[in-house]
């Protein structure tokens, strides 16, 4: 989408309009029955200008989908579009052979970390999927270690692939797959306002982390010494949690203490998404590996794994792939990192974050079935919860539904998928989120509306 800014979502059709229906009839003539999105979102898509993507009935949304949070600074940015269509004419592909704008994204990159890591640090290039990413970790820490189990968390998510799919807690995804990664367990994430424990945060001592430590120097725990721990430090999927400060940084103590490396997935918090460039830099932590992808390449497919030099002791061609050394991915990916660093976007992340959680505050004070705010930075969720005769997840469904048709897009996560998920693009302005905060309010009150609250036993507010 080219010529002059778009401003203000607009929905003039039935959804789906009349051309996004004929696409949409097309694809579910050929394309798989795995397919999500246009499922339960339906619109196919024409183009997009920053914030709002355009459907093929010209109808706008303001998009706090971004791809899954790979389009870091919304959609078609023309220096992001600069830099790669500049790369393509020079070489689009490189495998793993060295080239001037590799070094010059990984020199970017290693400037992003925080300064003791960056004269440590490894980057080996991944095929470009997170959950490529994912594995190639895990491969790495059991090379290391020489062990072979891994402990993941409960609500965590990995990737689509036979071993992340091992390492996540999605149940569903795993019904109908045997034989995936053996050698997993689980351990409780502090998801406070659900406890797995069944405490409260005043009834808590760190009780999960209590719990990991305890089977692990149980010689009757049952569960091995593992060759990775791998933790998010927002669970996106899992519904937009943050890990509580002092678990994460009690689960880095254990680590350390029992000689496990340590992978912090930012394939959905890294690049910016939660405020700082990636989000473990906020839990004064010091992660053995740290894996990225998503927003990583500006809008083109990158993943990589950094990891400490320490753990470099794997072979030549221990993790190889085809479609690693993607030049416009470098090329995109840097000019992000540039423009980060020239514009303050990660003040900017921190401040509209800030911005949309108040407001989404504000909103959750009037409707009791909004239950829980949280999230950092630009990655923020509403929990909803049952009301009336509708469950939670029923809820979530209809208050996307008439989200989308007022013009804001977004996504749902969590158990049951009963937590709305933004993930706006990072330079979302004001106006934009209050634009957002509109919708969504609106969207709110539609459902309200229809609700008999449990509690009150009349209509809500
Ligand atoms: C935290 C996290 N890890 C891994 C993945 C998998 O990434 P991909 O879909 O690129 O394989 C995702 C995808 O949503 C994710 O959110």
């Amino acid at each position: 989408m080219t010529g002059a800014a778009v401003r203000g979502a607009a929905v003039r059709t039935a959804l789906p309009g009349p051309q996004s229906k004929l696409l949409l009839d097309e694809q579910d003539a050929v394309e798989s029955a795995a397919r999500t999105y246009p499922r339960h979102t339906p619109i196919a898509i024409a183009g997009g200008d920053g914030a709002y993507l355009r459907d093929a009935d010209g109808n706008l949304f303001l998009d706090f989908l971004s791809g899954a949070g790979v389009l870091a600074l919304g959609h078609n940015h023309p220096e992001l579009i600069a830099a790669a269509r500049d790369q393509l004419g020079v070489s689009g592909h490189s495998l793993d052979f060295p080239t001037a704008v590799r070094a010059d994204f990984q020199r970017r990159l290693i400037a992003m970390l925080p300064e003791p890591m960056r004269a440590r640090t490894r980057i080996h290039h991944c095929g470009p999927t997170g959950a490529d990413a994912i594995d190639a970790a895990v491969k790495l820490c059991k090379t290391h270690t020489g062990r072979g189990d891994v402990i993941a968390f409960h609500g965590g998510f990995h990737g689509s692939t036979q071993s992340t799919i091992a390492i996540t807690g999605l149940r569903g995804s795993k019904e109908h797959l045997h034989n995936l990664l053996p050698g997993v367990s689980f351990f409780p994430y502090s998801y406070c306002y659900r406890c797995p424990l069944g405490l409260a945060p005043d009834r808590c001592e760190l009780n999960c982390t209590q719990y990991l430590e305890n089977i692990l120097a149980d010689p009757n725990g049952g569960v091995r010494k593992p060759a990775a721990v791998v933790m998010e430090l927002v669970q996106g999927e899992g519904g937009v949690i943050p890990a509580r400060p002092e678990f994460a940084r009690r689960i880095r103590e254990i680590t350390r203490e029992h000689g496990i490396p340590l992978i912090v997935d930012e394939v959905q918090t890294g690049c910016g998404r939660t405020g700082t460039w990636f989000a473990f830099e906020q839990f004064g932590i010091t992660p053995d590996v740290v894996v990225a992808s998503k927003a990583l390449g500006g809008g083109h497919p990158a993943a990589v794994i950094l990891y400490d030099e320490s753990l470099d002791g794997w072979a030549p061609g221990a993790h190889t792939g085809t479609f690693r050394g993607n030049q416009l991915a470098f090329a995109a990916g840097a000019a992000l990192m540039r423009i980060a660093d020239r514009d303050g976007l990660l003040a900017g992340v921190r401040e509209t974050g800030q911005y949309l959680r108040e407001g989404l505050l504000a909103l959750a004070a009037r409707y009791p079935f909004l239950g829980e705010v949280r999230g950092l930075g630009l990655m923020l969720g509403v929990e909803l919860t049952a009301a009336g005769e509708w469950t939670a997840a029923e809820v979530a469904r209809r208050i996307r539904t008439a989200a989308l048709h007022r013009g804001l897009l977004f996504e749902l996560a969590g158990r049951d998928d009963c937590v709305a998920r933004f993930l706006p693009p990072l330079n979302l302005s004001r106006a934009e989120a209050t634009e957002a905060l509109d919708l969504f309010g609106a969207a709110v009150t539609d459902i309200a509306a229809e609700i008999v609250t449990a509690e009150k036993g009349t209509p809500a507010p």
